[in-house]
């Protein structure tokens, strides 16, 4: 079986040992022959490196691994660029969740004026990681799951059309899975779903299991009452995002015909979320004193002991999606996925050049969308204006145009109006102004 060398970009990231941990576990499906770290802070980085090191001499000592700051040393010889960088990284999605609360809006990583300012910070980091990858390992794939994801796939789509990149999302990954646990399934691959939507905004039309049989009766039963907080939570979910699983049921009654992601309540319920918002102490202040310490803790204590078992670092089983996405494309399996691509007629009554996230067959050559036909005027409506903001902070990305940014800002469905939008704006202009481009 061939063997690949994969780059992680990203190589401090809080997921970088989870993945690594699931690498390792996948070696009989996606075996490789080197494994590299990729980030520009090396010092955040050397703590996972160092750590990972232990790992992989532990369980595999075949493979070749290294870490550096070096472009040319990280992607040269590479077949797959594992991308999850957060520019900025938690000081700064603080200020994108506390900015837009004090001015009354929601606060949120990917979503609303939070999302926006976080998309006008990462563009630039992950067309960087594109033109790296195209000028030292030009046959290589990016599996691209960097935030936001939709901006990101848009920029992308704009201006790196050629670029061998996927944009994938864990999200519905997570909900399918405790759909699964809903109508008694093992697994999430035991159901066939239909889903459309942009990315942390979409639908899910049709699940049934692999004979056909039509499952979203019993799963609607529940979530009418229960959202999507399964029976019993054997994984100890977080609060904050238990009720996130738990408010899907205000948002599936919208539409009780399907089945949301649970993003959409950010767009559907804004004032439900800025009321139960503490705007001195936001999710970034959660992850920073949670996953941020709990991550980097165990990997000092693996580095100290010199041994794995010093430490308390989990292997991240949902995502083996990557691994089913590399997979794919390494041995043409036509596995079916949810990824976020040109719409090009796949949704018939929708702009063709929207990034959109539907399933897709994946194989050697890529992505080859399945056709979804005619959506509904509200699913319609919603997705065009959400759109349309999406290809306006790539407008202004790329112009350096103040004015596309409060439009942005102004049709985003989170913001009441054009003057809070633009006190917002203002205040985000200053947060940022070590990353955006400068607006005129
Ligand atoms: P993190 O801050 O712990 O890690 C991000 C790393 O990226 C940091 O080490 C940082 O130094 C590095 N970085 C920042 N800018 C860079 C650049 N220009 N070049 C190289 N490296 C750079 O963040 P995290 O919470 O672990 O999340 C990482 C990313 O994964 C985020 O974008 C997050 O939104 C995303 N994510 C996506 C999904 C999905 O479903 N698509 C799921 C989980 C996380
Ligand atoms: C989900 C989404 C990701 C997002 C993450 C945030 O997994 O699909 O896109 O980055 O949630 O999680 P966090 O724990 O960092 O708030
Ligand atoms: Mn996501």
């Amino acid at each position: 079986m061939k063997k690949f060398s994969v780059v992680v970009a990203g190589g401090g990231s809080t997921f970088t040992p989870g993945i690594v941990l699931m690498l390792l576990a996948n070696q009989h499906r996606f075996p490789l022959r080197s494994l590299k770290f990729y980030d520009n802070d090396g010092a955040r980085q050397e703590t996972i490196a160092e750590a990972c090191k232990v790992i992989l001499k532990e369980q595999a000592p075949d493979i070749e691994f290294s870490y550096t700051t070096d472009p040319q040393e990280a992607f040269t010889d590479v077949d797959f660029v594992m991308a999850h960088i957060r520019v900025g990284k938690y000081p700064m999605r603080e200020q994108d969740e506390k900015i837009p609360l004090r001015h009354g809006v929601l606060g949120q990583e990917t979503c609303g004026p939070g999302g926006i300012a976080y998309g006008m910070r990462s563009i630039g980091g992950v067309l960087e990681l594109v033109d790296f990858m195209e000028k030292y390992s030009p046959n290589a794939w990016m599996l691209n799951y960097s935030n936001p994801a939709a901006i990101v796939a848009e920029a992308t789509r704009r201006l790196r059309p050629n670029a061998k990149i996927l944009n994938i999302c864990d999200m519905p990954i997570g909900i399918e899975s405790r759909m699964a646990q809903i109508a008694g399934l093992k697994d999430r691959k035991e159901m066939r779903v239909r889903y459309y939507g942009l990315n942390h905004f979409g639908w899910w039309t049709s699940i049934e299991d692999k004979d056909g049989n039509d499952l979203m009766p019993k799963i609607r039963e529940h979530v009418a009452k229960f959202g999507y907080v399964p029976p019993s939570d054997e994984h100890g979910t977080e609060a904050s995002w238990n009720d996130t699983f738990s408010k899907a049921k205000d948002v599936w009654a919208l539409d009780p015909t399907t089945f949301p992601n649970t993003y959409l309540k950010y767009y559907l319920f804004p004032d439900y979320v800025v009321e139960h918002s503490n705007p001195e102490h936001t999710r970034a202040n959660e992850v920073m004193e949670h996953r941020e310490k709990h991550v980097f803790g165990s990997c000092n204590a693996i580095i100290q002991a010199g041994k794995s078992s010093a430490g308390e670092l989990e292997i991240d089983e949902h995502a083996s999606y990557i691994v089913d996405l590399a997979a794919a494309i390494a041995f043409n399996t036509q596995e079916r996925m949810l990824l976020i691509v040109p719409n090009n007629g796949a949704i018939n009554n929708f702009d063709p050049e929207a990034m959109v996230e539907i399933p897709c067959l994946v194989g050697k050559s890529g992505p080859e969308p399945l056709v979804v036909g005619n959506i509904p005027q509200f699913q319609k409506g919603l997705m065009s204006q959400q759109v349309a903001v999406e290809k306006l902070v790539v407008e202004a990305w790329e112009e350096g145009s103040y004015v596309k940014l409060w439009q942005a800002i102004t049709l985003s469905k989170t913001v009441p109006s054009a003057s809070v939008a633009k006190a917002i704006l203002d205040d985000l202009i200053e947060a940022n102004k070590d990353y955006w481009p400068e607006l005129k």
